[in-house]
């Protein structure tokens, strides 16, 4: 994508996200390793952080009990400190992206005990081996239930060791890296009825005194969801805690979820047009609520590479992103820096 960089702004002067919004919240986005070398340049130009979409994850990272594998994650580390780049870690705790190896114990389930030391010893190798380089880490992701019930029942961390999971993480993590900042990252979180699932839990490990520092708000959302206001008093409703909040994964799908027989040709201009209104109004709430933000990520960087091209519906192209497949800004990259005009 180099090549079409230098006509698409970014020169001296000329705002950039990560200089529109960078003195109120830093603005990442996830990467892959390949994205990381094809986008490098359009990284550098507007964003202020990174974070690993896959690599950083306990499957890709610990692939079996008696070996990690470093080398991605290494590089990511290596090429954010070259470039001045925060790093925010993803994720060290979640039901999805774990080796089945880490819940057996030859061919039974692994005991509680058993699930503990890996859990301790899985934290302290990741968050231990890169201390004092990630400023933040997702600790746990997706604990708590979509349904009736509190927690993610069916997750084998639940399962197995009971919902004690969640605060050993955390316990584990600060001591493995007392200055990384610890968030508890989840999906549906401004969703009302989530939203006072994950407020609860943060109330409840906060008063045992666990090292919590922040809440990650996804941010998956399309053209239609959430309203506005939903995402609004999430913000206000997690930071009331004390808490730091954070979008970490934001992306606008110009399908909406329930959309399963839905397909678009291309991204027209009207469809584009659209998702530049509702990247503009999220930005300019983002803007007015930067006391509360410590950072804006999008899941992902271009519109080349996205995982909604293979959710909820298998091989549909989405173009969720500021950027379009070959790097060049899209209307909503325009709208989500006129955004910054509300910063107070
Ligand atoms: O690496 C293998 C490759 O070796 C294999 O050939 C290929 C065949 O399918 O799969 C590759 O793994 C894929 C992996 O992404 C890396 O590309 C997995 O199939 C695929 O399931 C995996 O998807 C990731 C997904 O998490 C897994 O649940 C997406 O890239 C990633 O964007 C997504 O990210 C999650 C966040 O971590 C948590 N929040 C939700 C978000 C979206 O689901």
């Amino acid at each position: 994508m180099g090549t079409a960089l230098s006509a698409c702004g970014g020169g001296k002067g000329e705002p950039t996200l990560k200089r529109a919004y960078g003195e109120t919240f830093y603005v990442g986005a996830a990467v892959s390793p390949e994205t990381l070398v094809s986008d490098g340049e359009l990284i550098l130009r507007e964003f202020g952080g990174l974070t690993p979409e896959n690599i950083m994850k306990p499957g890709p990272i610990h692939p079996v009990e008696s070996r990690y594998d470093f080398r991605e994650a290494d590089r990511l580390l290596d090429f954010a400190e070259e470039n001045g780049l925060l790093v925010h870690g993803h994720t060290l705790v979640w039901h999805n992206q774990t080796g089945a190896w880490m819940f057996r114990d030859g061919a039974e389930r692994a005991s509680s005990a058993l699930l503990d030391r890996r859990l301790e010893e899985h934290i302290s190798s990741v968050a231990g081996r890169y201390r004092g380089r990630i400023a933040y880490w997702d600790v746990v992701n997706e604990a708590l239930s979509d349904g009736p019930g509190f927690y993610r029942e069916d997750s084998p961390w639940y399962e197995i060791m009971g919902p004690e999971y969640i605060e050993k993480a955390f316990r584990y993590a600060h001591t493995a890296d007392p200055e990384a900042r610890l968030y508890y990252n989840d999906y549906n979180a401004v969703d009302p009825v989530k939203r006072e699932k994950i407020y609860t839990l943060a109330s409840e490990l906060l008063e045992k005194g666990v090292p919590l520092h922040g809440i990650g708000i996804q941010g998956h959302w399309s053209l239609e969801w959430p309203p506005l206001a939903d995402v609004e008093a999430a913000i206000d409703r997690y930071a009331s805690l004390g808490l730091e909040v954070q979008i970490t994964e934001l992306d606008i799908s110009v399908y909406e979820f329930r959309e399963r027989e839905a397909l678009y040709d291309g991204p027209s201009r009207e469809l584009m047009e659209r998702q530049a209104r509702r990247y503009g109004d999220l930005y300019a709430l983002f803007a007015r609520k930067g006391d509360a933000l410590a950072g804006v990520t999008t899941w992902g960087v271009a519109d080349d590479h996205t995982w909604l091209d293979n959710f909820p519906v298998k091989n549909r192209k989405n173009w969720p992103l500021l950027f379009d497949g070959e790097g060049e800004p899209k209307p909503a990259y325009y709208a989500a820096l006129e955004g910054a005009k509300e910063i107070p």
